[in-house]
């Protein structure tokens, strides 16, 4: 297959052609590797690895320089996919110039094509900066971790009519301020299918139905490598952590028995060099 490297036009021409954008996150070179490998039009370095790889209670202490290093993995990995760096929690909401800076530091150290950042209206001055900069933004609405504590835990959002109108104003908002797409979480399926008819930009959706352009999943929840909190979206493909522990365990069981190293798995000497050592 003749593959070049994906660009935000090349997302939203696929809305365009009717051609669905599939979307995962990956944290790391191998991972970026193989979602490239298969296709996968955009991969997302989301701020998820603070809970799926760093062992955090929740996004909110991630830091820059963690996304930074995890981003540069990625981009490593992966030659075609458009690779989005995900805005920790304060490194944009401070002030235009600082979500400019940190932005800037997805592109120039992490070698990634676009940013994501959480919330609507509200931040659609930070959104026309970093656009204005020459930096390409995925929004991000519906339910935002960042925000956890405001939205009251992890729940579905826009269940009532004001609060579904707020999800599709903030979405007019995003695209308004440039947004190249917008990222659709956790919210019913027909008001996702109402902002994807509304909006000329591109929807991405996780938990919110089957109507958006494209979907996203957290990798580690569709490879079963993370089972602290699994959400009801958050289609399994398969488990990995059961053939991971079983690996784990069989190896343990064939070092305590001495059946590994075999004569396969180790290095040989001549015998008459042998003779020689002392
Ligand atoms: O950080 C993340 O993984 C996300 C998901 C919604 C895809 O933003």
């Amino acid at each position: 297959m003749d593959r070049k490297k994906i660009t935000p036009l090349e997302i939203q021409a696929m809305k365009k052609q009717g051609k669905k954008i599939t979307m995962l996150t990956a944290y790391d070179y191998p991972m970026a590797l193989l979602e490239d490998r298969a296709g996968i039009e955009i991969i997302l370095v989301g701020d998820s690895l603070g809970m799926t790889v760093l062992g955090y209670e929740n996004t909110l202490p991630v830091t820059m320089d963690e996304m930074i290093h995890h981003t540069k993995a990625v981009t490593r990995g992966a030659k075609y996919a458009l690779i989005i760096g995900d805005m920790p929690f304060m490194s944009y909401n401070t002030s235009e110039r600082d979500a400019i800076l940190n932005a800037g530091r997805f592109m120039k150290e992490g070698a990634a094509d676009a940013v994501k950042l959480e919330g609507g209206a509200g931040v659609k001055e930070i959104v026309k900066a970093i656009v204005k900069a020459g930096i390409p933004v995925m929004g991000h609405i519906g339910l935002t971790p960042q925000t956890i504590s405001m939205l009251g835990g992890f729940k579905v959002q826009g269940k009532d009519a004001q609060a579904a109108q707020k999800i599709i104003d903030d979405a007019l908002s995003l695209e308004d301020a440039g947004a190249f797409s917008v990222l659709l979480e956790a919210i019913p399926a027909p008001i996702a299918k109402r902002i994807t008819e509304r909006l000329k930009v591109p929807t991405v959706g996780i938990g919110a139905g089957i109507h958006c352009d494209g979907q996203v999943l957290v990798v580690h929840d569709m490879l079963g490598l993370f089972d602290r909190f699994t959400p009801k979206f958050a289609k399994r493909y398969v488990n990995l952590s059961e053939l991971m522990l079983k690996a784990f365990e069989s190896y343990r069981e064939e070092v305590l028995k001495e059946t590994f190293p075999t004569d396969q798995h180790s290095f040989h000497i001549d015998e008459k060099e042998l003779s020689k050592v002392k």
